[in-house]
């Protein structure tokens, strides 16, 4: 991966998603949301035929798993195939159900994979890239590392203005149970080494693109792929 990283991984709710894509606006850098294929292959899983859970740890993904996502932060996309999934792939059913497709380790190999895949194909100086486990084994190498928190009290309040149709119990189960379950396979809550911490418990959203921006622009290693 040649281009200048930014990664960015965090817990459901802390606000990475719509943070990296605002930052990545005023870089001038793509965006790319990891999650969004996790979530991708639920919807299949749900939805498609031969896409099995019981299937997928010797399915060959690289073959049949025909995924596309835009890392343009002002035209976000996510397509399986010729279904048009971007707002799919945010429904409960979905939230509630991609866990189980995020702990099979085959498919956190080909996650890994296609990620990379995806940023070293883009044409983008840099790349924004968020989700879980980003920082730790997807590029360990990249040039600005952050582990974006909140408390969980905060992330749930924010989850549920988000999800307005979404009852209280099914917010409780897509942030905090969907935190504890992925949290046996992906360490999302303790910066490793050269990851920073950024708190947004008591900061807004202006607040917190500026905090990560900073911290950009203090490394100084962005002047050159401006
Ligand atoms: O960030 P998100 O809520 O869209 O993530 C959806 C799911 O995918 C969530 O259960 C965590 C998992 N995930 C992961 O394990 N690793 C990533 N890099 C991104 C997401």
């Amino acid at each position: 991966m040649s281009q200048f990283l930014v990664a960015i991984d965090g817990p459901a709710g802390s606000g990475k998603s719509s943070v990296s894509k605002q930052v990545a606006r005023e870089l001038g850098f793509g965006y790319l949301d990891t999650g969004a294929a996790y979530r991708a292959l639920a919807w299949s899983v749900q939805n498609l035929e031969n896409f099995g859970l019981e299937l997928l740890p010797a399915k060959d993904l690289a073959a049949d798993f025909d995924y596309k996502i835009s890392l343009d932060p002002d035209d976000y996309w996510v397509r399986v195939g010729n279904h048009e999934l971007t707002a799919a792939i945010r429904t409960s059913e979905v939230a509630e159900s991609v866990s189980s497709v995020a702990r099979i380790p085959e498919v956190r190999v080909f996650m890994k994979d296609l990620t990379r895949d995806l940023v070293a194909k883009s044409s983008y100086p840099g790349v924004v890239v968020e989700g879980r486990d980003i920082t730790t084994v997807v590029a360990p190498d990249a040039e600005i590392k952050i582990l974006l928190t909140a408390s969980e009290a905060v992330r749930l309040k924010r989850r549920s203005a988000e999800l307005s149709e979404a009852t209280a119990a099914s917010v409780k189960r897509q942030v905090s149970e969907r935190d504890a379950s992925d949290s046996k396979v992906v360490d999302f809550m303790t910066p490793a080494p050269g990851v920073q911490l950024v708190d947004s418990s008591d900061l807004n959203f202006e607040q917190t693109v500026n905090a990560v921006v900073s911290l950009i622009e203090q490394s100084g290693s962005t002047k050159e792929s401006k």
